[in-house]
């Protein structure tokens, strides 16, 4: 984004425990270890339950951002401390399903079948190994000729829309509904914003990740304006921070410049054990729950759970 300029300031620093490192008696293996139990056990962490069914589609348009590894570890957050979680996976890469290791071969019933509305999305949706309050509808490699197929179909935009207001949707109930979108502005992705109450944004902390920002909002507003005029961009996240370079600060403050509190305090660092876990098909939560990529997640889907709370009662 031209407009965009580029004041220092200092990073969000997240106290991980706490007992910290200046107490007697700290190791860097105990404070793993409490990561870990704040991870893993529901009962150190109560989310509230939202009032309604939030349906959050994880959007922007350039590649490798961390859209998928958000939606999938946000997800699973929400899961493991008792949200009940459904990840509709949007991408033909079939990248969350993988993740949340859900079978997403040619042929296994899929999001590309519901979208043509030949199925329902309870008979697509598949228990992740992750927990058992998380649900995936996968994607296929057949979603990869959709985009051209969904062109002539009737109400193309409204399909993912029209597939979420079902009953069969009631029968899983979902506190939350994450949307993972590939890495484009086509038909998908504007289904997916359509079908959505609100759109997060993951931007990478670094300098090109904010470009192309700015025509993502143009089409968020374009959706706005014409399909679906409750939609909006509730929720920024900032991924793969890096502390040893200047630039992620200097991409830090800029993006907390100009969207303010719409994003998290929480920032995900950039940890090769997060770029590991789909590799495992786990997500980082179970992969590695004492990491501090573990806990960044786990805090940003605290934040968010507790933002929808708010906003409701405000
Ligand atoms: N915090 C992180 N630290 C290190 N690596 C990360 C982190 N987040 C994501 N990655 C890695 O960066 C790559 C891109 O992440 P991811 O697949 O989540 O992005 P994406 O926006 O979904 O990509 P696409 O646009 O292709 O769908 C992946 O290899 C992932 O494992
Ligand atoms: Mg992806």
């Amino acid at each position: 984004m031209g407009s965009l300029r580029f004041p220092s300031g200092p990073a969000d620093e997240q106290p991980v425990s706490s007992f910290g490192r200046d107490d007697i008696g700290w190791t860097p293996i105990m404070e793993e270890a409490q990561r870990a139990t704040r991870v893993l056990h529901p009962d150190t962490l109560e989310l509230p339950r939202p009032t309604h069914r939030r349906i959050i589609t994880v959007a922007n348009q350039k590649g490798g951002v961390g859209k998928t590894t958000s939606t999938v570890n946000l997800a699973a957050g929400l899961a493991l401390h008792g949200l009940k979680v459904l990840v509709i996976d949007l991408d033909p890469q079939g990248n969350a399903s993988t993740a949340l290791g859900v079978e997403h071969r040619s042929g296994v019933p899929s999001v590309y079948e519901v979208l043509l509305g030949e199925i329902n999305v309870a008979d697509a949706a598949a228990q992740s190994t992750q927990s058992n309050n998380l649900w995936c509808v996968p994607a296929t490699i057949d979603l990869a000729g959709s985009e051209i197929e969904l062109v002539t179909m009737v109400a193309r935009e409204g399909r993912l829309k029209e597939a979420l207001n079902s009953e069969a949707v009631d029968q899983l109930a979902p506190d939350y509904v994450f949307v993972d979108c590939p890495p484009s502005l086509g038909l998908l992705t504007v289904n997916a914003l359509v079908a959505a109450h609100e759109v997060l944004i993951p931007i990478q902390c670094e300098y090109y990740a904010l470009e192309g920002l700015g025509q993502l909002l143009r089409n968020i507003e374009l959706v706005q304006s014409h399909l679906n005029p409750a939609l909006w961009v509730s929720t920024i996240l900032l991924t793969m921070y890096d502390g040893r370079t200047k630039l992620a600060d200097q991409v830090t403050a800029e993006v907390r410049a100009h969207f303010g509190d719409l994003t998290l305090r929480t920032v995900i660092p950039r940890s090769v054990k997060i770029s590991e876990a789909p590799g495992f098909a786990q997500t980082i939560l179970t992969y590695d729950p004492g990491s501090r990529g573990a806990m960044s997640y786990l805090d940003a889907a605290r934040e968010i759970a507790e933002r929808g709370a708010e906003r409701k009662t405000a």
